[in-house]
């Protein structure tokens, strides 16, 4: 009977291998890199429509995100997790190469095995838990690590409406990448179009009839809030009044 182990310990490396443990950073993942470099390339090249405000969101944005990518940070992923929603990923991806965003719906749909879909509220919906769910590329939680800008995407279905709410201290703008969709009742924005909603601006978002909506945000603003958002659905009484009914 011999005592040699049939198989190595986990940890074992060659000498002067990297341990098994190092954690990859972002130019050790080229999927993510592109994903991050066409995110810039949005905020980069679009057009600010002469507004001064978004014009200087998007600068903070690509300011952020430049410096996130030349500072190689180290990746850090989490569970993948599909949400009922995500049934409508690869629909809304064949829409988005079609369209404005095209590089973008690639570069996300070859990474989309490893998103970590959520809903961010400590209470959801039933309704909308079955039609809504973002995911985050880039920020706190990673899978790009940073502390000063939040990338992500929101996924809706046909015929759906996320309540009103707001985000505290956080700056935030949409960009279409798929399907048509309106904000509180204002307009409807196709692919290409970016929105912005400054700090406490309460929104709400109903998507189009036949096909799931995909947008792409970024947020900005204190690193603490950004950390913990808080994010929380308006009550009753204030959306009411918001949208003035
Ligand atoms: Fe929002």
């Amino acid at each position: 009977m011999s005592s040699t182990p049939q198989t190595l310990p986990a940890d074992a490396t060659e000498a002067g291998a990297p341990p098994a443990s190092t954690a990859p950073r972002l130019f050790d993942t080229p999927d993510w890199l592109y994903l991050l470099r066409d995110f810039d390339a949005l905020y980069r090249h679009g057009s600010a429509g002469g507004s001064r405000l978004i014009r200087a969101h998007r600068k903070r944005v690509r300011d952020a995100l430049s410096q996130l990518i030349d500072a190689n940070p180290a990746m850090e992923f989490r569970q993948p997790a599909p949400k009922p929603v995500t049934a409508h990923l690869p629909r809304a991806l064949d829409l988005g190469a079609r369209g404005a965003v095209d590089a973008l719906a690639r570069s996300l749909g070859r990474v989309a095995p490893a998103l970590t879909w959520e809903y961010g509220y400590d209470k959801v919906p039933r309704a909308l838990a079955q039609k809504y769910a973002y995911c985050e590329v880039a920020g706190p939680r990673g899978p790009v690590r940073t502390e000063r800008l939040v990338l992500g995407f929101v996924l809706l279905a046909p015929r759906t409406t996320y309540p009103q709410h707001s985000h505290a201290e956080i700056e935030e703008s949409y960009i279409s990448i798929a399907g048509a969709w309106s904000e509180n009742d204002t307009a409807v924005h196709a692919p290409g179009s970016l929105i912005l909603n400054r700090p406490a601006h309460e929104h709400r978002i109903t998507t189009a009839d036949l096909d799931p909506c995909l947008l792409a945000y970024a947020w900005i603003g204190p690193e603490a809030r950004l950390n913990a958002p808080g994010m929380k659905l308006s009550t009753s009484r204030r959306s009411r009044m918001a949208q003035g009914i």
